[in-house]
């Protein structure tokens, strides 16, 4: 077997998988105001930007080859409530980012979540009613959202909520006004994770949250309901499928490459990179060596693409190899 790993030129023979440019997605976060650049603590090296500045950092995606940026938004305060009723503001944060990155850089792809919870005083993803959130309550106040979403000018719309039956309604919702050719990217199997945490901060929910979101995101234990999940997001009409967390999950991201042969996406979340960023920057890792190492795993996982906020970093090695 050692034959073929003797040199780098014969290793590169042999190698089965390779992560290019082509599998970044970028997430990134917008906030209110105007020439704002935050740099957030639990996520060193990741900043929020207002809607005016986000455009130069599509921008700069963009000229690096990155495919596809995904927005979320720390909205303020007092425009959220109970129901998340700011989804529904046709200028509201996420619309008005849609519209400054596709001024700015209209060859890159936009991507907008449908989830409530940043629009809501609970930081829950959908309606809460009683303690308990209401499923098709929630389900038609997203598809309204996501058709302001493609109004604005969105590219897929992607639901990681995990409400039952959104990804049909949603589907329905675009056809029915016209956007046909929107594309639907379905959180198949998001679990109810620790490793949301630095997100959390990023979108201003980690004071608000109460109670967890056990009762609709996955337990990590299951595998099989992933494939259950997926099967129903197909089945109503989603484009792309996707895994998270990413890289305890590797296994789930297989199971429904091979199952579904679908476009598979995973999302290296917050909690990820700031696990990586944490250790390289306490010595006991090389940061570079293994986030490359981390989004090739993905790629022999079987993911297609990968959302991750090593992004640009990793856009830039890739472009100077
Ligand atoms: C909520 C949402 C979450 C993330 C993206 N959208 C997590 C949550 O449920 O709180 C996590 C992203 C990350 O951790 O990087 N719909």
């Amino acid at each position: 077997m050692r034959r073929n790993r003797r040199f780098e030129w014969n290793r590169r023979l042999v190698r089965e998988n390779r992560l290019s440019v082509d599998d970044l997605i970028w997430p990134v976060f917008l906030c209110e105001g105007t020439n704002v650049c935050e740099p957030l603590e639990s996520l060193p090296g990741v900043s929020r930007y207002s809607a005016d500045k986000i455009g130069e950092q599509a921008r700069i995606a963009q000229d690096l080859g990155i495919p596809a940026i995904a927005t979320f938004a720390n909205i303020a305060m007092d425009k959220r409530d109970v129901n998340g009723s700011e989804a529904l503001n046709p200028d509201n944060l996420i619309n008005t980012g849609t519209r400054a990155i596709k001024d700015a850089a209209p060859d890159i792809g936009v991507i907008t979540d449908v989830a409530l919870d940043l629009f809501t005083t609970h930081g829950h993803d959908g309606i809460l009613r009683d303690g308990i959130i209401v499923n098709d309550e929630t389900v038609d106040h997203i598809a309204k959202a996501a058709v302001l979403q493609a109004q604005a000018g969105a590219d897929i719309i992607s639901a990681s909520e995990m409400m039952d039956g959104r990804m049909g309604a949603i589907r329905d919702a675009l056809n029915l006004a016209g956007f046909q050719d929107t594309g639907t990217l379905a959180y198949s199997a998001k679990y109810a994770s620790g490793f949301y945490g630095p997100y959390r901060e990023a979108v201003g929910t980690d004071g608000l949250l109460k109670g967890d979101k056990r009762t609709y995101f996955m337990d990590p234990a299951n595998a099989d309901e992933a494939e259950m999940e997926a099967l129903l997001d197909i089945e109503e009409g989603s484009d792309i499928i996707m895994v998270k967390p990413g890289m305890p999950y590797l296994d789930v991201i297989r199971r429904l490459k091979d199952k579904f042969a679908m476009p598979t996406f995973a999302y290296q979340v917050s909690g990820e990179y700031a696990m990586i960023k944490a250790g390289s920057s306490l010595g006991f890792m090389d940061e570079e060596r293994v986030v490359l190492e981390s989004l090739t795993c993905f790629k022999r996982a079987g993911a297609d693409a990968i959302y991750t906020y090593f992004a640009p970093q990793v856009a830039r090695i890739l472009n100077s190899k």
